[in-house]
């Protein structure tokens, strides 16, 4: 069923123009670092709140307030960006681990980031000692770099 899915993909005519180009798959790309930049700094800028190593004048749900609109903007634009990098490589991402593990780790941390990690964050959220608020944090930097990692590793694959 996907195996389908991305042979029709990587043969549609969005797929061709993208493996075709001589520079488009680049400048794609080059879209989808900038706002890795982006979305690593929004998740880092709140977990480092939450371990206690900096930003202690304001609350972590303060900044984790400020950083949410440049997080959920970047994660859209990683989310449309990498669509359009694998539209163009569909059938050698379904073959490749290190697609499936990033993949896998990215529907964790997309999970995780909304849901726990949002309630950790959450304004006057005091339930949460500042263990748990630690290990929040931690759990997500690994989340995040599981992604990271995936993605660079489908290169090699
Ligand atoms: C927040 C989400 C994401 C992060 C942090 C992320 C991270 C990365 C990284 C670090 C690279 C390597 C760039 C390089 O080597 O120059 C990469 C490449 C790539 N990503 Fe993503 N990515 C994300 C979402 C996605 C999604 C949703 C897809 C597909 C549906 C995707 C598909 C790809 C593909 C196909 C490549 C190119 C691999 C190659 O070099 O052939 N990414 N990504």
């Amino acid at each position: 069923m996907f195996l389908t899915f991305c042979t029709w993909i990587e043969n549609s005519p969005f797929g061709w123009a993208i493996r075709d180009s001589k520079w488009l798959f680049p400048a794609i790309e080059s879209v989808h670092l900038v706002a890795l930049a982006i979305i690593a700094g929004t998740v880092l800028i709140v977990d480092i709140s939450l371990l206690g190593w900096g930003l202690r004048r304001q609350d972590p749900s303060q900044v984790a307030a400020d950083a949410r609109p440049w997080m959920v903007g970047s994660l859209v634009v990683m989310l449309l960006s990498g669509f359009a990098l694998f539209s163009s490589e569909a059938t050698k991402c379904y073959g490749n681990p290190a697609f499936w593990f990033k993949m896998t780790f990215l529907a964790t941390a997309i999970l995780y980031t909304f849901t726990l990690r949002s309630a950790v964050v959450r304004p006057k959220a005091r339930a949460w000692g500042p263990v748990w608020r630690k290990a929040a944090a931690i759990v997500s930097m690994t989340l995040w770099t599981g992604v990271g990692i995936g993605g660079r590793a489908i290169g090699f694959y």
